[in-house]
């Protein structure tokens, strides 16, 4: 199961990567598509409810999940990798037929992170 997501977090970043240029995974993205400079109140916050604590927050999901909680900026902070990995290598959450993560939110969602992910 690692290695089958390694092998397709590679294989997205390949696709994504014919960027010539942009910031990386996210290259290919319109940079006009994002805020410049996002905060976490007026955009990340509203986007993280928009498609996450539904099941991840901290009174949500009792069990293995109870760490993963997507309904304050520490815990974004503190869960960063796995939406790195989820939102935006594998796609994979939210799960099932769920609204998807729209590129514009996914580079918002990097630009914060890449500006120093400041709470404010
Ligand atoms: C409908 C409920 C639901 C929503 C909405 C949801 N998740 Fe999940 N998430 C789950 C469940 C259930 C699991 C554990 C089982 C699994 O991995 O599918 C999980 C697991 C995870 C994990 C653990 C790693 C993994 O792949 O198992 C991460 C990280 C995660 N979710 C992030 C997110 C993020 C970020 C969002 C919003 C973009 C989100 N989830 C939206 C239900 C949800």
């Amino acid at each position: 199961m690692r290695q089958r997501l390694h092998r397709a977090t590679f294989a997205l970043l390949i696709t994504l990567c014919a960027c010539g240029g942009g910031t990386g995974e996210l290259g290919e993205v319109d940079p006009e598509a994002a805020p410049a400079t996002p905060t976490y109140t007026a955009h990340v916050g509203p986007i993280m409810d928009r498609y996450c604590t539904a099941c991840h927050a901290a009174d949500a999901q009792p069990g293995p999940l109870e760490g993963l909680d997507y309904s304050t900026c520490s815990g974004v902070r503190r869960g960063w990798g796995g939406v790195l990995e989820t939102v935006i290598f594998t796609e994979t959450m939210p799960p099932g037929g769920a609204e998807r993560v729209t590129s514009s939110d996914q580079l918002t969602l990097e630009r914060w992170h890449a500006q120093g992910a400041a709470c404010d």
